[in-house]
């Protein structure tokens, strides 16, 4: 058998038994190729089930109020990605009769649906023949070509994404890109592979050649990191909400206006934690339409300004579903910027000054 035959047999063999996998039916699997998008497959099986339970098809989800949708994601984190498959299910059921379409180009412009996810569900459901790329097939197959280069950026996605495609199983690409992902997730490990106990053992260049500790190459680019973020101004009056978290990212040991950044990776070391989150998700905000920069060493921020007026009972009940891991207070607007000693500060109030 050649190593892509071997592959598929070591699958069929060793696959675990997800429910996803009993059918191949497009809704079922296009919601858990977007939760396992940010969360492990342990995680993510008991809300699956829910989720699913509780909108069993795609007329349903496309009825349900925003709200419903997001209760039914608490847990998953990365909430976006929950009001872009209620999006997507209006948008499905609007304009493909409530079916998943049957074409990549169509595919790929339901919201929240990127290359990963509509190569994935084609692949799976409908068996087109396309592979996929994501951290776990990047690895593999850097690996088994033995690809030297950095994996991180653009180029690589490319390249990559060119042997992935010479390397798809063209009878069975749905199993075999799943084959792919689960060598990644069970024995292509990204430190101590089970190089062993590998089907593609003898084949893999990296195997042979005994380099699995250096490839795949990450190299980040530490001079100069771009974020876009979110800064929230809660007001009350004359009073402005800070917020403390246990484990900020920027801005460590102080209250500040609650600040995230806007990223598509839950496993991102920018992500949002799932109190900011959920502090986002419960009031209505108004963006205002100035934009500011801020530089902290070597990260270049480009934030925008959300703004709420609040009733502080209401606040107050809504900051209760928060741990101890979320600090808050109010603070006079005219000491924001002794309460919170950043420029930050300076540049939020100016803005918000020159809307009242
Ligand atoms: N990771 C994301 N989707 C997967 C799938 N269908 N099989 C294995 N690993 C995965």
């Amino acid at each position: 058998m050649n190593p892509k035959e071997r592959l598929l047999a070591w699958f069929h063999r060793n696959k675990r038994d997800l429910p996803f996998r009993k059918k191949k039916a497009a809704y079922e699997i296009w919601i858990s190729e977007i939760m396992l998008q940010q969360t492990r497959v342990a995680a993510m099986l008991p809300l699956y089930s829910k989720f699913l339970a509780k909108f069993p098809d795609i007329e349903t989800l496309a009825k349900a109020q925003e709200e419903e949708v997001l209760s039914a994601w608490q847990g998953l984190g990365y909430y976006s990605r929950a009001r872009n498959i209620r999006k997507a299910a209006i948008y499905l059921t609007s304009n493909f009769n409530g079916r998943f379409p049957k074409d990549l180009t169509e595919a790929l412009k339901i919201p929240g649906i990127g290359p990963y996810t509509a190569r994935a569900v084609l692949s799976i459901a409908y068996d087109f023949r396309v592979a996929v790329l994501d951290g776990n097939v990047k690895r593999v197959l850097s690996r088994f070509f033995q690809y030297e280069e950095n994996i991180l950026g653009s180029k690589a996605d490319r390249d990559l994404q060119a042997l992935a495609d010479g390397f798809l199983n063209l009878e069975s690409p749905g199993d075999h890109n799943q084959a792919v992902m689960e060598l990644g997730a069970m024995i292509c490990l990204p430190e101590n592979p089970k190089c062993l106990t590998c089907p593609l053992i003898g084949d893999c260049k990296t195997q042979v050649t005994g380099k699995t500790d250096s490839i795949p190459r990450r190299i980040k680019d530490k001079k100069q990191i771009h974020l876009f973020g979110n800064i929230l101004w809660i007001a009350c009056g004359d009073e402005v909400l800070l917020i403390r978290e246990l484990r900020p990212r920027f801005l460590k040991g102080m209250y500040v206006l609650p600040i995230f950044f806007v990223t598509e990776d839950r496993d991102d070391v920018y992500a949002p934690s799932e109190d900011l989150e959920l502090l986002n998700l419960s009031f209505d905000f108004r963006t205002l339409p100035m934009k500011f920069k801020h530089t902290i060493t070597h990260h270049k921020f480009e934030f925008q300004i959300k703004r709420s007026e609040v009733i502080k009972d209401v606040l107050k009940s809504k900051m209760n579903q928060f741990g101890p891991d979320l600090l808050w207070k109010w603070v006079k607007i005219e000491e924001l910027t002794s309460q919170f000693p950043s420029s930050i500060a300076r540049k939020v109030k100016m803005e918000i000054e020159k809307q009242n």
